[in-house]
C-alpha cells in the first residue's frame, strides 16, 4: 500500500495541532523561504538512490507556475478519476532540497509547513521523519532527534496527489508544491505546546500545555502577572469589547525559560438571539460578506502577508464586515489581521468534494443519502473527515474574528460530517457551526438519519430573494439564514445585490451572507489573463468560471465592487416631504467620527451643501429640513455622503427632489425642404441633411454643417455582447438556436412602408431574428425642424411569446474620433436598472474608452441608465423625451462577444452610440438564480422617443 492512498495512515510522527503562534525570542524562528534546490518527476520515484541534477524553485511557490506543468482550472470535476482513495499511477512528484544550520543542540527544533499540496514527506538529513496531508492545513514536525550541530539538510518530497486530494476538490486552479510559509522553531525544552484562550463576561480563561509566567497588557499597560502551570484566569474590569467595527484587543505574553509568545485576546460574544438573528455582544448584527480564496494572478495560491493585508483593507473600503474563508482555512496571519483590522470570520476548514456528483455519466447529484460512494458515509475516511476540522479549530481558536466554524463546502452529507459537527460542538460552546450541506439535507430529514446535533445556521447558496423571503416569514424555521454564497460576482455584475438587502434589512432571522467571491483568479500568460482551457493538457476544465470576483484579480473595481460598497454601506437616507431622514446603519460607531454631507443639485448644479459632524448613535435616525429647488430642467436632487477622517467616502446615497421640471418651451419651425426619392427620403435644411432608406426605414445619412455623422446606418437592435450572467442566454442562442431563443444577434430589419409626410416620415417596420417571425413590430415617426433637430418616436409592440430581451435602442455608428461627451443622467462608472445604487444622477465628461471596462472575457459594459442629455463632441446630440440609456464603444456587440480574451479584443473603426428604450439588469445568473423580474425587459408595448441633433 502506498503511503498517500493509505486512508490508515493519514499522517505520521505530525505534531498534534497546537495553537498558531510564533516564538518571538531572538533566535527562535528561522524562515526558510526563499531558494531552494529542486526536482521535478513526471512520476514518484521511490527511495531509490539516485544521482540528483537539482534546478532552483523559490519557496513557496506553485510548481505549475515555476515552470513544471500547465495550469488547470476545475471547478466541480476531478482532473482524474474517482476511485478512492487511489490516484493516478503517473503521480508526479516535486522533491525539495536545502540546507539549514543548527547551532544549538540541546534545544528543541522543529520544522513547520503552513500549506503543501497534496502532501508532504519529510526527511531531515535524508533520514525519514514524517508524513502530513491536508494542504490548507498546518503540519508541524519535530525534527529534534534527526539535526546535527551545524549544517543539516532538509528534504521534502511533496506529492501532487494523495488520498486527501479527494477532499480537495475546491473550485480552483489545481496546484501543487510547498505554497506557504516553511520554518523552524528553536524553542527550550519543556516548553509550552497548545494555547487555548476563552472569555466570558469580563474573564479571560488560559489553558495550556506547561508552565509560565504570564502578563496581561492592554497596549502598554500591564494589567496583570502571574506565574501559572496549566491554566489562569484574568479578570478585566470593564473590558473594552471586540467587536468588527472596532476591533479592540488585549495581549497575553507568556514567558517560559527565554521563550515569549503572544496572543491576543478580545472579548467577543457570539449568539444567537431571541429572534433568531445573529448578536456580537447583545447587538442584532448583519454579516455584510465575502468568500476570500488565497489568490493571485503571477502567484496562484501563494499571497505573502502584505497581499492578504490589501485584500483586508480593500474590503474594509467596501463596507464589508463579514469573511468566509472559503473553502479551506487561510494563512494563520490572515486571522491576525481580522483580529486587528475588524472583521467577522466563518472559519471554513480544507474540504469538498464536489467531484462526486459528476462521477458518473450524467448527474448523480447530492445523491450521498442513498449510497456509501461519498466518503462522507464511509467509516475508513471518518478520521481524514475529522482530523480536518480538528487542526482547523485547533490552529484558529484563538481569534476573536471568528463567530463560526464551517465543516467545508459541497460535500455532500454523512456520517463523517456529522462527526465533524459532533467534535466541533464538543470543544467550542461560543461560536457557532456552519455545514450547508447538513442544511440541504433539511433538519427533520437529518434527524431521520440519526445526525441529532445539527449546524447552528440554516445555510444556503444561490437562493433567490423570494425564497429567502419565504423562509423568513415561516414561523416554524428558527434557525438564522445565512447565505453562505450569494450575488455571484462574474463579470459585469453582481446586479442583485440590493434586492437581497432589502429583504434581508427587513427580516432579524436573515443575518446576512458572503458574496461570491472576492477576487478573479486567472493566471497572467505575456500580460493576459488566462483562465480555463488556456493551458495545454488540461483533461477537465471550467473555462472562465473562475473569473467571478468582485474584485478583479489585479484588485482593480469594476461597478459591481462599488455596488456592493454601496449596498453594505451604513448609512441609509430617505425623503418624506422636504424632510431628509439620515439612519446610522452602523452597529457599534457613532456618526460623529464622520463628516455627514448633502448638497443639493438641480440640473447638475450645485445649489446649496452643507457639511457637519452629527452625534448619531448606531441604528437612530436624525432629520434635516431641506429647502427644495422650486424648478428645474432635468431634475433635482439631494446627495448625501459620508466620509472618514481622511476623506474617503464610506457612503452615498441620492435621493430626487419633488422638483417640477419644466422644459424650455420652443417654438420649432417645421420648415424644411423633402426630396422623396425612388430610394431614399432626404430632409433638409440650411446646415444639415438626414437620409431614410425607404428599404429599411433607418437614417443612413445625418449631415451637419456640411459633415457626415455616419459611419454605417443607423440600426434598431435588440441584443448585448452577452455578459457571463447571460451565459444561459449566450447558451440558448448557440447551442440550441434550433429551438429556442430569438436569434436576436442576426437580425433582419424590415420596412413595410416608409413614407413622407410634411417634415415627418412615417415607417412601418419590424425586426425579426434569423428563422423566427418577427419579434417587433412598429410605426417610427421620423420630425425634422428647421433648426436641424430630428425627433425619433418609436411605437410598436413585442409579440406575445418573446422571450425578455436584454435591451432594445438604436445604434449610431460614427466617426471613431467622435468619441468624447458630456452626459447628464447616472454616472459615472457603468450601471443598470439592477446595478445602479453606486452611482448618482449629474452631468459627467467622458470617453469611449474611459467607458470600456476590461472584463477577463469581453462582454457587454458601459450602460449609462436614466439619462436626459448626451452631447458628442462635436457631433450628434440626444436630448431624451422622458430618458434613456446609452453607451458609447469603440466595440460593438459582434467584436465583443467574438473576443474570448482581452487581447483578442479589435476595435472597431468608428465610435458606436447605443441610445436605448431599455437594458434589462445584469444580476448574477451565471450561478445565482433568474434574474429578478422586474429587471427583465419584458414589457411588451413599447413608446420610446427621442431628439438628435
Ligand atoms: C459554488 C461553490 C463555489 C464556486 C461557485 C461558483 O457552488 O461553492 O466554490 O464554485 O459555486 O463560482
Ligand atoms: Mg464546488
Amino acid at each position: 500500500m502506498r503511503k498517500y492512498e493509505n486512508l490508515l495512515q493519514i499522517q505520521e510522527n505530525r505534531e498534534p495541532q497546537r495553537a498558531y503562534y510564533i516564538p518571538e525570542n531572538h533566535g527562535a524562528y528561522t524562515l526558510l523561504n526563499g531558494e531552494w534546490n529542486f526536482k521535478y518527476y513526471k512520476r514518484d520515484f521511490d527511495q531509490e538512490e539516485m544521482q540528483v541534477q537539482w534546478e532552483k524553485i523559490t519557496v513557496p511557490s506553485c510548481w505549475q507556475l515555476c515552470g513544471y506543468e500547465n495550469p488547470n482550472y476545475a471547478n466541480t470535476c476531478y482532473p482524474y478519476p474517482v476511485d478512492p482513495p487511489y490516484v493516478p499511477a503517473e503521480n508526479p512528484m516535486g522533491v525539495y532540497m536545502r540546507k539549514f544550520e543548527v547551532k544549538d543542540t540541546e534545544r528543541k527544533h522543529y520544522i513547520v509547513f503552513e500549506g503543501v499540496s497534496s502532501c508532504v514527506e519529510l526527511y531531515i538529513n535524508d533520514e525519514y521523519v514524517g508524513y502530513s496531508q491536508g494542504s490548507h492545513l498546518q503540519a508541524e514536525f519535530d525534527i529534534s532527534g534527526y539535526v546535527k550541530l551545524g549544517e543539516n539538510t532538509v528534504t521534502a518530497k511533496v506529492r501532487k496527489w494523495c488520498s486527501g486530494s479527494y477532499l480537495e476538490d475546491q473550485d480552483f486552479f489545481r496546484f501543487n508544491g510547498i505554497f506557504r510559509d516553511v520554518y523552524l522553531l528553536s524553542r527550550p525544552a519543556g516548553h509550552i505546546k497548545d494555547i487555548k484562550i476563552t472569555t466570558e463576561e469580563n474573564n479571560i480563561c488560559v489553558a495550556f500545555d506547561g508552565e509560565a509566567d504570564i502578563t496581561l497588557k492592554d497596549g502598554e499597560r500591564i494589567l496583570a502577572e502571574k506565574s501559572a502551570k496549566g491554566e489562569a484566569g484574568f479578570t478585566v474590569e470593564n473590558p473594552t469589547l471586540w467587536n468588527a467595527e472596532k476591533p479592540y484587543l488585549y495581549t497575553l505574553v507568556f514567558r517560559y525559560m527565554d521563550e515569549v509568545i503572544t496572543q491576543k485576546v478580545g472579548f467577543v460574544k457570539y449568539e444567537i438571539g431571541q429572534n433568531c438573528d445573529f448578536l456580537v455582544n447583545g447587538v442584532s448584527v448583519k454579516l455584510k460578506g465575502v468568500n476570500h480564496h488565497d489568490t493571485h494572478p503571477e502567484n496562484g495560491w501563494c499571497m505573502t502577508e502584505e497581499e492578504i493585508k490589501e485584500d483586508l483593507l480593500l474590503m474594509k473600503k467596501l463596507n464589508i464586515n463579514a469573511i468566509r474563508t472559503s473553502h479551506y482555512p487561510p494563512h494563520p496571519k490572515f486571522l491576525d489581521m481580522c483580529d486587528e483590522l475588524g472583521f467577522y470570520v466563518m472559519l471554513e476548514t480544507d474540504l469538498e468534494t464536489h467531484g462526486f456528483t459528476n462521477r458518473e455519466a450524467g448527474f448523480c447529484g447530492y445523491d450521498s443519502v442513498d449510497n456509501d460512494i461519498w466518503p462522507c458515509n464511509r467509516p475508513e475516511w471518518r478520521e481524514s473527515y475529522v482530523e480536518r476540522m480538528e487542526r482547523a479549530y485547533n490552529r484558529d481558536k484563538n481569534h476573536a474574528s471568528i463567530y463560526s466554524w464551517s465543516t467545508g463546502n459541497e460535500s455532500s452529507h454523512g456520517d463523517n460530517h456529522y462527526e465533524m459537527i459532533k467534535y466541533i460542538k464538543s470543544v467550542d460552546s461560543m461560536r457557532l457551526v456552519h455545514c450547508e450541506d447538513a442544511s440541504r439535507v433539511g433538519d427533520t430529514e437529518a434527524i431521520g438519519m440519526g445526525f441529532e446535533e445539527r449546524p447552528d445556521l440554516y445555510s444556503r447558496m444561490y437562493t433567490s430573494v423570494e425564497e429567502i423571503e419565504e423562509y423568513a416569514k415561516d414561523d416554524n424555521r428558527k434557525k438564522p439564514y445565512y447565505l453562505c454564497e450569494y450575488a455571484h460576482a462574474m463579470g459585469n455584475g453582481p446586479g442583485d445585490v440590493w434586492d437581497y438587502w432589502e429583504v434581508i434589512y427587513k427580516y432579524p432571522k436573515l443575518i446576512g451572507g458572503c458574496i461570491w467571491e472576492w477576487r478573479d483568479h486567472t493566471v497572467m500568460v505575456d500580460g493576459v489573463p488566462k483562465y480555463g482551457g488556456d493551458f495545454e493538457g488540461e483533461l477537465t476544465h471550467d473555462a472562465n468560471f473562475c473569473s467571478d470576483g468582485l474584485v478583479f484579480a489585479d484588485m482593480g473595481l469594476k461597478a459591481g465592487s462599488y455596488e456592493a460598497k454601496a449596498v453594505y454601506q451604513y448609512m441609509d437616507c430617505q425623503l418624506e416631504g422636504t424632510v431628509l431622514k439620515v439612519t446610522n446603519l452602523y452597529d457599534f460607531t457613532d456618526f460623529n467620527e464622520y463628516t455627514f454631507t448633502y448638497s443639493i443639485e438641480a440640473d447638475g448644479e450645485c445649489i446649496e451643501k452643507k457639511e457637519e459632524k452629527y452625534n448619531l448613535a448606531p441604528k437612530q435616525t436624525m432629520e434635516i429640513k431641506l429647502n427644495i429647488p422650486k424648478s428645474c430642467r432635468l431634475g433635482a436632487y439631494v446627495t448625501c455622503t459620508l466620509t472618514d477622517n481622511i476623506g474617503y467616502e464610506v457612503a452615498m446615497k441620492q435621493l430626487k427632489l419633488p422638483t417640477e421640471c419644466v422644459q424650455e418651451k420652443r417654438e420649432l419651425s417645421p420648415d424644411v425642404r423633402v426630396e422623396d426619392k425612388a430610394n431614399y427620403i432626404v430632409i433638409s435644411g440650411d446646415a444639415f441633411a438626414y437620409t431614410i432608406a425607404k428599404h429599411t426605414g433607418m437614417i443612413e445619412s445625418i449631415v451637419k454643417d456640411g459633415k457626415e455623422q455616419l459611419t454605417a446606418p443607423v440600426e434598431l437592435t435588440v441584443w448585448r455582447a452577452p455578459i457571463d450572467n447571460e451565459r444561459g442566454l449566450k447558451q440558448k442562442w448557440e447551442w440550441h438556436n434550433v429551438w429556442e431563443g430569438e436569434n436576436v444577434d442576426r437580425l433582419f430589419i424590415k420596412a413595410y412602408s416608409c413614407e413622407a409626410c410634411g417634415n415627418t416620415v412615417i415607417v412601418d417596420g419590424s425586426i425579426s431574428g434569423v428563422a423566427r417571425t418577427p419579434l417587433f413590430r412598429y410605426k417610427i415617426k421620423y420630425s425634422v425642424y428647421a433648426n436641424g433637430e430630428m425627433k425619433i418616436e418609436l411605437t410598436g409592440d413585442i409579440k406575445e411569446n418573446c422571450i425578455w430581451l436584454q435591451r432594445m435602442g438604436f445604434e449610431f455608428k460614427t466617426p471613431y474620433h467622435k468619441d468624447k461627451f458630456t452626459y447628464f443622467g447616472m454616472g459615472d462608472m457603468e450601471n443598470y436598472r439592477d446595478m445602479c445604487h453606486h452611482a448618482k444622477m449629474g452631468r459627467y465628461e467622458s470617453d469611449a474608452d474611459r467607458e470600456y471596462v476590461n472584463y477577463i472575457m469581453p462582454q457587454e459594459h458601459g450602460n449609462h441608465i436614466m439619462t436626459k442629455e448626451l452631447k458628442m463632441k462635436d457631433g450628434l446630440e440626444f436630448i431624451a423625451e422622458s430618458e434613456f440609456e446609452f453607451n458609447v464603444s469603440h466595440y460593438t456587440a459582434k467584436l465583443l462577444k467574438e473576443a474570448m480574451h482581452q487581447d483578442e479584443l479589435k476595435k472597431a473603426d468608428f465610435t458606436n452610440i447605443r441610445i436605448d428604450y431599455k437594458n434589462s439588469g445584469v444580476g448574477s445568473n451565471s450561478c445565482g438564480p433568474d434574474l429578478i423580474e422586474k429587471y427583465r425587459f419584458a414589457e411588451k408595448h413599447i413608446e420610446f422617443g427621442f431628439t438628435v441633433k
